[in-house]
């Protein structure tokens, strides 16, 4: 049997024919950017989410650039942040001219430790941008706090924790700002580029209104430099048809994770902690073992396709090196590239998928 990381086809011959009657209708319409499906689209955001707004831009990358601009960071200042995340987190902090300062990650859900913020903060700090890794809400209650006492401004990074919640609300509503991405391989993907910011703030969603489209206010007229970041008609018609199946598919991801939780419970691993005021998105599934590549070439043996996010974080990648984000000590997220490996988990797996990979996972360790 052969199991993929993910099945983007599965879905697809799912949803074909509502999608193909989306994406002719976006067509037909030839209104191909920032109308009424990016509309649509934004306010059931804003809806699901429980903000005032949410704006769509053109990806999660761009609404994190965005978001920091928004909020005027950029050179002399500093951004808190992780490097237990894909670059991206920290290459928007070094576009927009600002300097990441990196925390450890605490080590049950991957996710910033808020117990080493305040030792980070400078009188340059402006920002914190915590990442709910995985789909597992980072500890936003902790964070919010440290924030409020230094007067910082808060970015959720909820690129991998689509409708995922902390305390009943969902992330994207707890900070200043929340920035999604609808890249593929999310919960809730485009079939190409695309992103969402999330805010209550007035101002601060005018602002990012304006810098996702070059500034621009009327006909012939620009106040601010801004982006090309519009998100297209043709994405929104997608994510809309998606976004009808969202909650289910999140919902489906928790019934297999159960699955996998009760399989593999047994066995001399870490399966993923979920935080008693957290819901789970399980964007990944991750398990940890220091038999990690072990395990790993077992599992390609297997036709079984898996992960190893972040094998290499992003800190440690030649790009950051001019920055010295080499030098940050986080020992936490370096022992735990050398231990993790994600299972597939995505609503579409079938029951008999998930037994064979619970079933070969066991018998390595047997
Ligand atoms: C944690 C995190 N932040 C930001 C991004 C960037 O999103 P995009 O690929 O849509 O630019 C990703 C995408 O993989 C991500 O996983």
């Amino acid at each position: 049997m052969q199991v993929p990381l993910m099945d983007l086809k599965a879905e697809y011959a799912a949803l074909k024919p509502q999608m193909t009657e989306a994406i002719d209708e976006a067509l037909s319409s030839m209104q191909l950017v920032l109308g009424p499906n990016v509309q649509s689209l934004e306010q059931q955001w804003a809806e699901l989410v429980g903000v005032e707004y949410a704006i769509g831009v053109g990806s999660g990358t761009d609404a994190l650039i965005i978001a920091l601009k928004a909020m005027g960071i950029g050179a002399g200042d500093e951004v808190i942040t992780v490097g237990w995340t894909f670059i991206a987190t920290i290459e928007a902090i070094i576009l927009v001219g600002a300097r990441p300062v990196l925390v450890d990650i605490e080590p049950e859900h991957y996710c910033l430790d808020p117990e080493l913020l305040e030792q980070a903060i400078t009188p340059r700090t402006r920002a914190i941008i915590p990442v709910h890794v995985y789909g597992h809400p980072a500890d936003m209650a902790a964070i919010n706090n440290v924030a409020e006492k230094h007067n910082l401004r808060v970015i959720e990074d909820c690129a991998q924790a689509h409708l995922a919640t902390y305390e009943g609300e969902m992330v994207g509503s707890l900070g200043d700002c929340g920035i999604f991405s609808f890249y593929m391989s999310k919960n809730l993907s485009g079939y190409g580029e695309g992103g969402i910011i999330t805010a209550s703030d007035n101002k601060l969603a005018e602002q990012i209104r304006l810098l996702r489209n070059h500034g621009y206010t009327s006909k012939y007229e620009h106040q601010i430099i801004g982006y090309n970041s519009r998100l297209d008609e043709i994405q929104a018609a997608i994510l809309n048809v998606k976004l009808q199946r969202l909650e289910w598919g999140n919902q489906r991801r928790r019934e297999l994770a159960a699955i996998y939780d009760e399989a593999l419970a047994s066995l001399p691993i870490t399966t993923p902690a979920i935080a008693p005021q957290a819901e789970h998105a399980y964007h990944l599934y991750t398990i940890r073992t220091p038999q990690r590549d072990a395990l790993a070439a077992y599992l390609e043996e297997h036709d079984i396709g898996f992960a190893t996010h972040y094998r290499s974080p992003a800190h440690l990648q030649p790009a950051c090196r001019p920055y010295g984000l080499h030098l940050a000590e986080l020992p936490v997220t370096e022992q735990a590239a050398d231990e993790v490996l994600q299972l597939p988990i995505h609503p579409y797996l079938s029951e008999e998928q998930i037994e064979y990979v619970a079933e070969t996972v066991c018998s390595f360790f047997a």
